[in-house]
C-alpha cells in the first residue's frame, strides 16, 4: 500500500550550486548527500514537513540523469511514493498492466527498496517507489 509522498526529486546540473539555494536562499533543512551507484547519481535530500526533497546529479556524468540533463537542462525528474509492502504493490500494479524500468525493486538510496514505474503509465511522470529497511 502507498504511504506517503516519500520525496520530489529534481535533476539539477550544478548540485553544490542547488544544495546552497536550498538550504541559504529557502532555508530548508539539509539532510545529506549520498551517492547511489544502482542509480549512477550524487543525490542530496532536504527535509520539509511531510516530504522531502531529492537534488539528482550524474554520477561520473554518467547514467539517466545525465541524459535527462542533456535534453531538459534541469527540471522535476521523478516522484517517489513509499510503499509499506513493495512487493505486494508491484504485482498489484504489473496485474493492472503498469510497466517498471526494472524487473524487481533493488536497493537505492538510503538503503530503501526501490523500483520505477514507467513514465508511459503515468501520463509522462516517472514515479518511483520505495520501502524503508527494516527499523525505520
Ligand atoms: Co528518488
Amino acid at each position: 500500500m502507498i504511504t506517503a509522498l516519500d520525496h520530489i526529486a529534481i535533476a539539477v546540473p550544478d548540485l553544490e550550486a542547488a544544495i546552497k539555494r536550498f538550504m541559504d536562499d529557502f532555508g530548508i533543512e539539509f539532510e545529506g548527500k549520498e551517492d547511489v551507484e544502482s542509480a549512477k547519481t550524487s543525490t542530496a535530500f532536504f527535509q520539509i514537513p511531510g516530504t522531502s526533497i531529492e537534488l539528482v546529479h550524474p554520477l561520473r556524468g554518467e547514467g539517466p540523469v545525465a541524459k535527462y540533463l542533456e535534453k531538459k537542462g534541469g527540471g522535476i525528474h521523478h516522484l517517489c511514493f513509499r510503499s509499506d509492502d513493495i512487493d505486494a504493490d508491484v504485482e498489484r500494479l504489473r496485474a493492472k498492466g503498469y510497466q517498471f524500468l526494472t524487473d524487481a525493486p533493488y536497493p537505492g538510496a538510503h538503503d530503501c527498496r526501490v523500483i520505477f514505474i514507467h513514465p508511459k503509465s503515468c501520463d509522462g511522470v516517472l514515479i518511483e517507489l520505495n520501502e524503508m529497511p527494516e527499523g525505520h
